[in-house]
């Protein structure tokens, strides 16, 4: 180093010294000019570009937003809410929203003008309105919301005709933008609601034997009935009318409603504790198999002391703990499926280890309306435009007819 130094300063270098420090002048002096250039430039200055984006867009993080009810839910246009139209502070305080930054109302002149709702959500089960099909004018910052909670069997609009229509999904399907469950599983530790859900890590039932329910056997003891089915509408496409029939081959199915000698109303107090006191099994068998389809038939009975056999389209594992059902579908025959209802009835410590989780999981019932909410403030979806181009094949092909269980 010293002596490669030395030689540069020395006098055979010095015109080659001289044009260097020329050219170091001369780019300090153009830096300067660059500098003073941006330094009057509005890409520097750039407050009044600030404060005039700000003007016109409020901080969307505190921004509330709205989301009108375009038609009514089954005749009920307040779509099952305690009022018809709820303010941030309702959705705090009566639905527990996480997120509760919104506004939902069913008065289409709860703002000045259509295109200003954030949301406006349709229910598909249900025709356009007739005077009011759709919205005349739409902006492309608001969401339309293909809103149902049936199966794909009770859609009541031609879908094929609304494609590029909706924007977000609100159903029963688990994939939906926002999941609109019939119940929910809460974690009592945690407070987490952790079920339905694509994967639920369930809790561990304890080994046999472990769990000592008193009053679990003795309501095992007073049950002298097999399974009683409730039902209103007898012929479906999942024939679950057929499943019962071929289960009555082999064990007693009492069948109330209309598609049964019996009749008890269910809501009766003294309907549901006969559940609890008379019989072994609930059938809550569905209507249709679709995915994630599963209805108030298994949540209605979740909490009384009955086990109940369910059949459907879904993979109960997202909805249920392990061990507190039995599925249909994993067995190959109506035989193979009364034979085992048989052997649960007939062990009392077996038939009470099917109540094991009730003491770790609870029934909640969250709005669909807080998690529309939150998704209509998630970042993900303000930056994002997404829209259903092919809404029918989506909604349509989440049903089958082909069961594993024959009958
Ligand atoms: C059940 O457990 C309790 C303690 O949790 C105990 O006192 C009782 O004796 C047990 N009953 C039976 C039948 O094992
Ligand atoms: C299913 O049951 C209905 C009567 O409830 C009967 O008409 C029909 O033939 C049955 N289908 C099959 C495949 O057994
Ligand atoms: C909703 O879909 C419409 C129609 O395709 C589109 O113009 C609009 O930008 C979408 N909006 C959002 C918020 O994704």
């Amino acid at each position: 180093m010293a002596v490669r130094s030395g030689r540069f300063v020395n006098g055979r270098r010095r015109p080659a010294l001289l044009l260097l420090l020329l050219l170091l002048a001369v780019f300090l002096l153009g830096s300067l000019l660059a500098l003073h250039k941006l330094n009057h430039s509005p890409l520097i200055h750039q407050y009044d570009i600030l404060q005039e984006y700000l003007e016109s867009n409020p901080p969307k993080g505190s921004r509330t937003r709205s989301i009108l009810l375009w038609s009514s839910f089954f005749g009920d246009s307040r779509w099952g809410l305690p009022a018809d139209s709820l303010g941030p502070q309702e959705l705090r305080e009566e639905l527990h929203c996480p997120v509760y930054q919104c506004e939902v109302t069913n008065s289409h002149d709860f703002l000045p003008n259509l295109d200003m709702y954030d949301a406006i959500v349709f229910h598909v089960a249900e025709s356009f309105p007739f005077l009011r099909p759709v919205p005349s004018r739409r902006s492309p910052h608001q969401a339309y919301v293909f809103a149902l909670m049936e199966s794909a069997g009770e859609t009541k609009h031609r879908l094929s005709d609304e494609g590029g229509f909706y924007n977000l999904t609100m159903t029963n399907r688990l994939d939906s933008d926002v999941v609109w469950p019939y119940g929910q599983l809460q974690d009592i530790e945690t407070g987490a609601v952790v079920a339905p859900s694509a994967q639920v890590h369930w809790r561990q039932q304890p080994t046999k034997g472990e769990g000592n329910d008193t009053s679990a056997s003795r309501l095992w003891r007073g049950k002298t009935k097999m399974a009683a089915w409730f039902v209103s509408h007898c012929k479906t496409l999942s024939r679950r009318e057929n499943l019962t029939a071929a289960l009555q081959e082999h064990i007693e199915v009492d069948v109330y409603g209309k598609c049964g000698p019996l009749s008890c109303t269910r809501g009766d107090s003294h309907c549901d504790e006969m559940l609890d006191t008379d019989y072994m099994f609930y059938l809550a068998f569905e209507n249709s198999l679709c995915e994630d389809y599963v209805t108030e038939k298994l949540y209605g009975v979740l909490e009384r002391h009955i086990i109940p056999v369910v059949f459907g389209g879904a993979d109960y594992t997202r909805f249920l703990p392990p061990h507190s059902y039995i599925d249909a579908n994993r067995f190959d025959s109506a035989l193979e499926l009364a034979e085992h209802m048989r052997f649960v009835a007939n062990d009392m410590e077996e038939y009470t280890s099917y109540f094991w989780w009730r003491e770790h999981y609870r029934m909640v019932n969250v709005s669909p309306f807080c998690d529309l909410c939150a998704r209509l403030h998630s970042s993900a979806q303000r930056h994002r435009s997404q829209v259903y181009g092919d809404i029918e094949s989506w909604w349509f092909n989440s049903c089958r007819l082909k069961t594993n269980i024959q009958f």
